[in-house]
């Protein structure tokens, strides 16, 4: 089986708040991602799509497609917005990175297999919150 991979990144902003519980669990949860005036990350997220590449062309999925699939999904709707409040498939969505990759590889996953030709299938999206905090969700993987 073979890999390819698309690097992408985007600007936005998100608030980690659960409504349901008091201002004080908030706050002891979530710490500086509770604050009520937003703050923002500089996202940095990787595709990953699997599968055994085409005999004519070498590709598993044309990566100027997928680039094309990433930007109209997820960047357009995603960059220099407010993730709690602006991105329709995100409504109700606590944007933690780990809800966020669910969100994103479920909102990637229809077309971004539909234009592979070899039948591949989206392996995992990987979303990098900071350079040191790193979420990514494979349903492939079993632990
Ligand atoms: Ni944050």
């Amino acid at each position: 089986m073979v890999f390819v991979t698309r690097k992408t990144h985007f600007n936005a902003a998100h608030r980690l708040h659960n409504s349901s519980k008091s201002d004080e669990w908030n706050k002891k949860t979530f710490g500086k991602c509770n604050h009520p005036n937003w703050h923002g990350h500089n996202y940095v997220m990787e595709v990953t799509v699997a599968g055994e590449p085409n005999p004519e062309t070498g590709f598993i999925i044309d990566l100027s497609d997928l680039k094309k699939i990433i930007e109209e999904k997820i960047v357009e709707p995603c960059d220099h917005k407010n993730l709690n409040l602006d991105v329709p498939f995100l409504e109700g969505i606590l944007p933690s990175s780990e809800n966020l990759v669910k969100a994103f590889y479920e909102e990637l996953k229809e077309e971004v297999e539909e234009a592979s030709s070899e039948g591949g299938v989206l392996y995992s999206v990987k979303l990098y919150e900071t350079e040191r905090n790193i979420a990514e969700y494979c349903p492939f993987k079993k632990v």
